[in-house]
């Protein structure tokens, strides 16, 4: 008998062009939910919760229960809700194994020493193929690195949440050149994504509307990513993706909510201890000609 295919609702989120799922068995109501957003007001430093409280409320409304808060990778655009979703239902955070590796790269750069060893900050670390249960569905662990090292793609009956993999087909792949990432392992991890059967439906994690396209989607079918994707479709070759990839790779600009996100997500949505006053401090690293620190100018 083939394996049980699960019920998927997207929630978008216009401010970070992020789709958050809520995943569940039919029959047993266990439910999962991967990449909540956690609302972040960049210019006042405030967040709130209203999109994961709208993933929560269809939970409670459908009588489901919470089994797993996945993420498929650290996310450079936006803050994750993981922790708050998980202080409401108890349901515990999984990341791909290697975020040891990504947090290995970002500590440093945030002087983030709260972290802590081997990936403990997160509940469950997944292996490559590593496989369990939701309900009666089984999800299938995929590493699929290249965006960073440590992003994996979540396979549940004929559905995959494919991270920041496989964009749209008219908007072709995730970009490449964030620290630790890779276009050759991207290509790879992608044409992994590409063996799957033909009708699988293939859940992006973003969306920005293509050129020509007036409303935002987040699901295409293998089949049609195979065919039509503007990077990888067509049997493109690895040679000539990473050539392209490295030169678009170049136009972009970094992520608004890079900093923040990076060090609250390499945290599991954690944000850095408080002083005791009601308010936590994120570090912004800076450096750049015109900058005087304050020692520098007490010594002249
Ligand atoms: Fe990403």
């Amino acid at each position: 008998m083939a394996a049980a295919d699960p019920e998927v609702q997207a929630f978008f989120d216009d401010a970070t062009n992020t789709v958050t799922y809520l995943v569940w068995d039919a029959g047993t109501g266990a439910a999962a939910v991967i990449d909540p957003v956690l609302d972040w007001d960049h210019r006042a430093g405030g967040a709130d919760t209203r999109s994961a409280d709208a993933v929560l409320q269809v939970l409670e409304e459908k009588g489901l229960r919470l089994e797993w808060v996945l993420e498929t990778h650290a996310h450079a655009d936006h803050l994750t809700a993981a922790p708050y979703v998980k202080q409401r239902t108890g349901a515990p955070i999984g990341i791909g194994a290697r975020i040891v590796e990504v947090q290995n790269i970002f500590r440093p750069v945030f002087d983030a020493r709260d972290l802590r060893p081997g990936g403990a900050d997160f509940d469950r670390l997944f292996a490559d193929g590593e496989r369990f249960r939701l309900g009666d569905l089984e999800v299938e662990v995929l590493h699929v690195p290249g965006h960073t090292p440590a992003d994996v793609a979540y396979r549940i009956g004929n559905a995959a949440f494919v991270g920041d993999t496989l964009f749209m087909p008219d908007a072709g792949t995730a970009r490449a050149d964030f620290p630790g990432g890779d276009a050759h392992e991207l290509y790879r991890s992608i044409q992994r994504l590409l063996a799957l059967p033909d009708g699988s439906r293939i859940f992006v994690c973003h969306d920005y509307k293509a050129p020509g396209r007036d409303q935002f989607a987040w699901e295409a079918t293998v089949a049609e990513q195979r065919a039509h994707n503007i990077h990888v479709g067509g049997g493109r070759g690895e040679a000539e993706y990473v050539e392209m990839r490295h030169k678009r790779d170049a136009t972009l600009s970094a992520p608004t909510l890079l900093l923040p996100s990076i060090q609250v997500n390499i945290r599991a949505g954690r944000f850095p201890g408080g002083e005791g006053r009601g308010v936590t401090f994120l570090r912004i690293p800076v450096a750049g000609r015109g900058i005087v620190q304050q020692d520098e100018e007490e010594r002249s």
